[in-house]
């Protein structure tokens, strides 16, 4: 039997961990790709794909000739910067005006205007843009990242924060990256993830203090949660020398674990993927702590 050819996909964020993990999926499958970086150098080297940028998201030409010869971008989302609509209409815009008729946008649970978790706002407002934007397109919104609890971590591998009693559904990077092939693999004339809202989670809601137990499992290191109230955490950070807006990010990312709108699992990693989500423990890889900051 013939191998299925695949059209072209250009993946943004390739440098980074969830984008890379794209990447080397659709590498694996023989999907050709553009590989897209604002520093191209480090990308990585994988068969079938090409190497392209520099390319920022704001930058309307350095995108268009970066993904040129794409059918579909995968547009990871990039830091939040205050400008992320800015930044991500702009390399959508870019996309479509040389020919990328689909749009895979990797977006975050709990999207909304009136999101408790800060960084959650600007993804609504990207997702609206794509909605208008008059371009096939799958909003992927990404679970809790399992690792981010380790990545917040201090030097004694404490995190410190008022998460409180509440649950989310923490997911790996893998299996994010598992369900964004899935999407892309299913290429279609017209895609059943056409149009389609995919919240990918993790398979059981964890308290903090249960997620950073099985990090601390995972790791063999004696990481620990420890609960702050709202004052110790605003008073902490701010004498750490922490800027205000990241001091507010990081509090309503606890508060919106804390109001357990993030504990939903749903069934988006094993009907897609076809294997059950892994949980905290079963995670690949740790950031350093303190990464986060
Ligand atoms: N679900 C969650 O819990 C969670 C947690 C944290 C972040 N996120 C979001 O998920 C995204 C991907 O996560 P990750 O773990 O892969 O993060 P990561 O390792 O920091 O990678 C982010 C990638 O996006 C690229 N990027 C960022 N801003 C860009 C811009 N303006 N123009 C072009 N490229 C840009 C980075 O390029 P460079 O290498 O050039 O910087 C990097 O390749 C993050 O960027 C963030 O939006 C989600």
């Amino acid at each position: 039997m013939a191998e299925q050819a695949y059209a072209t996909v250009a993946v943004t964020g390739a440098t980074g961990a969830l984008g890379s993990r794209v990447a080397r999926r659709l590498a694996e499958q023989g999907v050709p790709q553009l590989l897209v970086a604002r520093d191209p150098d480090r990308l990585p080297e994988l068969p079938a794909a090409q190497r392209r940028g520099p390319a920022a998201y704001d930058d309307a030409q350095a995108m268009r000739a970066a993904v040129e010869g794409a059918s579909t971008l995968v547009l990871v989302s990039g830091r939040p910067t205050g400008r992320r609509l800015e930044e991500h209409a702009t390399a959508v815009e870019a996309a479509t005006a040389v020919g990328v008729d689909r749009v895979v946008y990797v977006s975050l649970l709990g999207a909304a205007p009136d999101a408790t978790y800060r960084n959650a706002r600007d993804h609504w407002l990207t997702e609206q843009f794509l909605a208008g934007a008059g371009v096939r397109h799958t909003v992927v919104r990404a679970g809790i990242y399992a690792s981010t609890p380790a990545a917040l971590a201090d030097d004694a591998l404490t995190v410190r924060g008022p998460g409180g009693t509440g649950r989310a559904a923490f997911v790996t990077h893998e299996d994010i990256a598992a369900v964004l092939t899935a999407v892309l693999l299913d290429e279609g004339p017209a895609s059943e993830h056409d149009g389609a809202v995919l919240e990918v989670t993790g398979p059981e809601a964890l308290t903090l203090e249960e997620a950073v137990a099985q990090i601390a499992e995972s790791t063999g290191r004696p990481y620990r949660y420890v609960p702050e109230t709202l004052e110790e955490a605003f008073v902490r950070r701010w004498r750490m020398g922490l800027p205000g807006e990241q001091i507010e990010a990081w509090i309503s990312w606890y508060l919106a674990i804390a109001g357990g709108g993030l504990s939903a699992v749903t069934d988006v990693v094993p009907r897609l993927t076809g294997a059950p989500a892994a949980r905290v423990v079963e995670a690949d890889w740790w950031p350093a702590p303190g990464r986060a900051s």
